[in-house]
């Protein structure tokens, strides 16, 4: 067993056992649907590694590996009645399940459940985590309503859309890290060394999620509806990058997707790949993706950790590059 099959582990078992069985039930079924539905678990784990890394041991991290995995899952039952999206995980959408005012009032429920799990945590460095989760918590709202306000404007430019996407997704990654480096006893810098290799990391994995929601190959394994961002004329580097390399004739097309309300879905999506091809959009997503996994790269190399601790840390950066969900 590898060691982030073992932090990996733990946590699903962690988790078993500290599902919801609250009442009303409807109101906590949805939470343990979508917590158990699976997932990578990538900002768990992450929490783990840090504090393993800095101490030989991660049982204490496991309430903060939960807070993040229960915050996170929050934030997938909200965005999905943003982006009305009707698979998850592929499974029904938890909207689409029970719909939406329980699905609201579920993510709200899981978002302070997230709260009291840190607050189990050791007085002396619950503090700073509370700090640190409640920034990027908000961090996280700034994101998603740049990301709905992007929608409707066909202007939006690559630094904008970089920010945006730091702060939708890259910044929990961070978090996650820091939250754990901290459990384990790492001193601030060190723990923000880290918080900067998840962040840079964070951003591949959006720029490759962006990537991955117009061309995964194995729609089943991907769990989410492909092309679904083309649908809601999500502003991703792909589209972004299309519109601004495109030919006349290219850039017309485009527009004129974008503006039409009545449209074959399917259509669309194939129009829409296509040009991000054409326009070599896709290929520059890619080096994008790369270029910021080398600045996360570069962020692990000044985290002061003997190489043989770090390995195990670049064993889930290369995991996150190549993942096809
Ligand atoms: C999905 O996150 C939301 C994004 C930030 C792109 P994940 O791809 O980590 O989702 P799960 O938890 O593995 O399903
Ligand atoms: C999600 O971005 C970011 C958050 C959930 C905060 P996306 O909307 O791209 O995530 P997916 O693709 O639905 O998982
Ligand atoms: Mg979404
Ligand atoms: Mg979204
Ligand atoms: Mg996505």
């Amino acid at each position: 067993m590898t060691l982030l099959e073992k932090y990996l582990g733990s946590f699903e078992n962690y988790l078993i056992e500290h599902s919801f069985n609250g009442e009303p039930a409807s109101l906590y079924e949805p939470a343990n649907y979508i917590m158990q539905l699976g997932g990578k678990r990538l900002r768990p784990v992450m929490v783990l590694m840090a504090c393993d890394a800095f101490r030989d041991s991660y049982e204490e991290a496991m309430p903060a590996a939960m807070a993040i995995e229960l915050f996170h899952n929050f934030t997938l039952i909200h965005d999905d009645i943003m982006d009305a999206a009707p698979l998850r995980r592929g499974n029904p959408t938890v909207h689409k399940k029970w719909g939406q005012s329980t699905a609201i009032l579920c993510g709200d429920m899981m978002m302070i459940k997230s709260i009291i799990f840190l607050q189990n945590l050791e007085a002396t460095i619950s503090s700073d985590l509370l700090s640190m989760f409640n920034k990027t918590a908000i961090e996280v709202c700034e994101g998603q309503q740049m990301d709905m306000l992007f929608e409707t404007r066909n202007d939006v430019g690559l630094t904008e859309y970089l920010t945006m996407i730091t702060l939708k997704t890259s910044v929990l990654l961070g978090c996650s890290f820091y939250l754990g480096a901290i459990i384990g006893g790492a001193k601030r810098e060190e723990a923000k060394a880290f918080y900067d290799f998840g962040k840079n990391l964070g951003i591949a994995f959006q720029l490759h999620d962006d990537i991955l929601d117009a061309f995964a190959e194995d729609a089943i394994a991907f769990g989410k509806q492909v092309g679904g961002d083309i649908l809601s004329n999500k502003k991703t580097y792909l589209l972004i990058t299309a519109l601004q390399d495109a030919n006349p004739k290219q850039k017309e097309l485009l527009e004129q997707w974008l503006s039409i309300k009545d449209y074959d879905q399917q259509e669309k999506i194939a129009i829409f790949k296509e040009l991000f091809v054409l326009t070599g959009a896709k290929q520059k997503a890619e080096d994008a993706q790369q270029q910021f996994y080398n600045r996360a790269l570069e962020a692990l190399h000044t985290v002061r950790l003997s190489e043989a601790k770090k390995k195990t840390f670049h064993e889930l950066a290369y995991g996150i590059m190549q993942r096809t969900r």
